[in-house]
């Protein structure tokens, strides 16, 4: 059994039944490169080569190494064992030969990564600072759906935006358990943002029986959630 002590995860409170989070910095410490880089696949390390700037390296090294330690932990490997293979639009997912129900997701903002695990279900997961700002108006009107534009417009101008991130969490993370990522029909997916969370309408595979929104808490300065999908 591989443990977390070489990367800087920690558990978060789990989202829901049967899905474990954890958050890790993705700061990292230039010194641990080369024992983060040894847990990497051939592919990985060429994809850090590629980043020119240190600092963006660092996170991704970081990042995976930390994603390659949780699923080995759970999958009983070693780091270096998972094999990480690119299914739909990129999405990242273990191959089959580990012929395993596990699915995870990765979501980052700046330094700062959230992974998420489950079995026997798609999960998607997306982070944001909470005090992300964006141009509220156009964002409305690019990927919300006339219900969600008519609940924002009657927010005060800062609970506009913050319900606007909120809703941006749980559309990308829907968007990232089927791997549509920005193909997905961001403006026909109709979010509840009060709680629970749900999908209230969507065109297929968006269909509200299939789905369950949960708000994951990574601590004050964020807004997550986790999207977890039962069909097709
Ligand atoms: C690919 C996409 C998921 C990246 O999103 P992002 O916000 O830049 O980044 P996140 O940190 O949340 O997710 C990136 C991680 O998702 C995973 N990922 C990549 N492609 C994916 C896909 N097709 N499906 C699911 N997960 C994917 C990877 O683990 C990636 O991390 P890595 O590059 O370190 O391996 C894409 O959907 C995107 O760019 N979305 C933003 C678009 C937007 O404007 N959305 C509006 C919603 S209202």
């Amino acid at each position: 059994m591989t443990t977390l002590r070489l990367v800087p995860a920690s558990p978060l409170a789990a989202p829901a039944p049967g899905v474990q989070a954890w958050r890790c910095s993705l700061a990292g410490d230039a010194a641990q490169v080369p024992s983060l880089v040894a847990l990497l696949a051939p592919e990985e390390r060429a994809r850090a080569e590629r980043y020119g700037r240190p600092d963006l390296r660092l996170r991704y090294i970081v990042g995976r190494a930390t994603l390659r330690t949780i699923l080995g932990t759970c999958l009983d490997l070693a780091p270096e064992e998972v094999a990480i293979v690119r299914g739909r639009r990129g999405r990242p997912e273990l191959a089959p030969r580990h012929a395993t129900d596990l699915d995870f997701n990765v979501s980052h903002t700046r330094a700062t990564a959230i992974f998420a695990v489950t079995y026997g279900r798609r999960i998607g997961v997306d982070i944001e600072h909470s005090e992300r700002r964006l141009n509220v108006d156009g964002v409305a009107r690019k990927f919300m759906t006339p219900r969600e534009q008519a609940t924002l417009r009657a927010l005060g101008d800062d609970a506009r935006r913050r319900r606007l991130l909120l809703l941006w969490t749980c559309k990308e993370a829907m968007s990232k358990a089927t791997g549509d990522a920005l193909a997905a029909p961001f403006r026909e997916l109709d979010v509840a943002t009060d709680e629970p969370f749900a999908l209230v309408a969507g065109p297929a595979p968006y269909v509200p029986a299939h789905w369950r929104l949960h708000g994951i808490d990574v601590g004050d300065g964020f807004l997550a959630t986790a999207a977890l999908w039962t069909g097709p």
